[in-house]
């Protein structure tokens, strides 16, 4: 179980001011996924970027672009997000009230939807949504910043959301956000995580390991 997974490396660990670069470096060094974060510096306590960025990067690459959205109202940007080329459009349940709208309307914009849960939420709150998203992000650190330390216990999240997608026959994919380094990795993959998500043990060469 867990033992082969899609490695999504976060460009929030990159350097900005040659991003074009980066992505060829992704791609070189077994990224098979582009991981994009999008912060408001509302919903956490920081500011990235947004689709103008992911629409300048789109034709520098050719791998998937698994954008996680960690914004309040993410309904406002579907449509930039779609325009821009994202191919998976993940917001947090927890800024959403409307999120089985939110979803036909990410699906109907072209796009996977993907739902995420902070460290604090629990798998059930997202009971509803499950059979209808193509992605589960577990976030093991408070999302907001590249560098932390994993905590461990959300591992428990993504054993449950493997549980439930077999007994439902669920389609999700279930991603792992936070803290992954050479360390962490076999917990999460052993865990079942079908997606990886890795930033600074990525750039820092670490996860090579
Ligand atoms: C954190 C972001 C993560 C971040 C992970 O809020 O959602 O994607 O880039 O960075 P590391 O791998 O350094 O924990
Ligand atoms: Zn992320």
């Amino acid at each position: 179980m867990g033992t082969s997974f899609i490695l999504a490396p976060s460009l929030l660990s990159a350097d900005f001011s040659r991003l074009a670069e980066e992505l060829t470096f992704i791609e070189a060094n077994g990224g098979e996924w582009v991981h994009l974060d999008v912060m408001d510096g509302a919903f956490v306590p920081n500011l990235t970027f947004g689709a103008p960025v992911v629409r300048c990067l789109r034709n520098k690459s050719t791998l998937p672009f698994d954008v996680h959205l960690m914004v309040e109202r993410p309904q406002d940007f579907v449509k930039t997000f779609a325009e821009a080329g994202a191919d998976y459009f993940t917001f947090h349940i927890e800024a959403s009230v409307h999120a089985h709208r939110l979803i036909s309307e990410i699906r109907a914009a072209g796009m996977k939807p993907g739902v995420s849960i902070v460290p604090s939420t629990p798998v059930h709150i997202l009971d509803e949504v499950l059979p209808l998203v193509d992605l589960v992000l577990v976030m093991t650190v408070n999302p907001g910043f590249g560098g932390q330390t994993m905590i461990s216990g959300c591992l428990e999240k993504v054993r449950e959301l493997r549980k439930r997608r077999t007994e439902k026959q669920y389609t999700y994919l279930i991603s792992v956000d936070g803290g992954i380094n050479a360390a962490t990795i076999t917990n999460a993959a052993d865990a079942g995580a079908d997606v990886i998500v890795s930033g600074s043990s990525f750039f820092s060469g670490d996860i090579k390991k």
